[in-house]
């Protein structure tokens, strides 16, 4: 039977399905799995289950045995060096789709939360200081027939274009291919980036992190944005160069933020923490009953294709796979 390894609990019916084809082993500490676990548990396993915490790098599989399959609990694969997964022939899904309208969801949570400013507010209900009902008390920002620019216009940016129809949003995005779906459905308008930094009053980061997306917002687009726009994260930390971040919600250069991902997670950085006008959650993106159950279905049949030889629909790499490498050939 081969063998799997889960570096961590999820939750779902994908690792009773795994049971039924495998011998499986979970790393069932409430923690990501150390470095050398990872790496022990590549020496012996046929495919892991990996979660986006887990850096699998060239090195953890050049030092595998049989290892075949990575399969990420996630939509994101930045934790994985996809590159040496193909060349050294072991193959590496995702999980898109199904954490689609959950991860908008949320983005969408943190733009309400930021614009009417529900924490302080909340804070200040069970500090038992509120005085009653005053004219200047938490007065926020408007969002109907406001402007939503969404910078990237894949999966999860569409959705989140899409949500805005019921609040007559402006919606401008910024993406390398034209979004059908967002111009057609939300009435979306696709510009240049600075045009998108420079007159929306809500941006929302929907880009993978890659290299040419880390610190796609610094300093310079901070200062570009207007005094009042929120700035939303949900996308991956280091699309944000999380220090000028600090810098430019501190000084009012921007209103506000709202960040579910952060530069180098579980940290925030210095000062994040003490500013009254950013919301944080802990990457929970994806994280509902729905969506991750689905999740851990997508998972496990990923494992299930890529074990068997076949890449499956969410595989990352097909090309490793003999079904693909004939019909390249012929
Ligand atoms: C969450 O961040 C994911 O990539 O699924
Ligand atoms: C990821 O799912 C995306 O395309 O936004």
């Amino acid at each position: 039977m081969k063998k799997i390894y889960i570096t961590r609990k999820i939750p779902g019916p994908g690792t009773d399905l795994l049971r039924e084809h495998f011998d499986v082993t979970v790393q069932e500490q409430d923690r990501p799995a150390s470095g050398e676990e990872l790496l022990e548990a590549a020496s012996w396993a046929d495919g892991m289950l990996t979660m986006l915490s887990d850096k699998i790098d060239k090195e953890l599989m050049k030092s595998a045995g049989s290892l075949k399959a990575v399969a990420n609990y996630a939509v994101g694969y930045d934790n994985i060096d996809i590159a040496a997964a193909t060349e050294l022939g072991i193959g590496v899904s995702n999980t898109p789709d199904v954490l689609t309208n959950a991860t908008a969801e949320l983005a969408w949570a943190l733009l309400f939360s930021s614009a009417r400013m529900i924490v302080p507010s909340d804070r200040l209900m069970r500090s038992g200081r509120w005085s009653g009902w005053g004219p200047m008390q938490f007065v926020g920002a408007d969002i109907s027939g406001k402007t939503l620019g969404i910078v990237g216009g894949g999966r999860i940016g569409t959705a989140m274009g899409l949500m805005s129809r019921g609040f007559g949003m402006k919606v401008l995005y910024w993406n390398r291919s034209r979004s059908g779906r967002l111009e057609d459905e939300a009435g979306a308008r696709r510009v240049e980036f600075e045009e998108l930094i420079r007159t929306s009053d809500y941006i929302s980061l929907h880009l993978p992190l890659n290299g040419e997306t880390r610190h796609l917002i610094g300093p310079k687009e901070l200062g570009m944005m207007k005094p009042t726009a929120i700035l939303i994260n949900t996308a991956r930390g280091p699309v944000i160069d999380e220090t000028a971040l600090v810098e430019a919600l501190r000084n009012r250069t921007i209103a506000a933020a709202g960040l579910d991902v952060y530069e180098d997670e579980p940290r925030m950085k210095e000062g994040l923490a003490g500013l009254d006008n950013v919301v944080v959650t802990p990457h929970t993106g994806s994280a509902t009953r729905g969506s991750r159950g689905d999740m851990s279905l997508m998972v496990a049949g990923n494992l299930i294709a890529m074990l068997s030889g076949k890449a499956g629909e969410q595989c990352l790499n097909p090309v490793i796979f003999s079904e693909n490498k004939e019909e390249k050939q012929s």
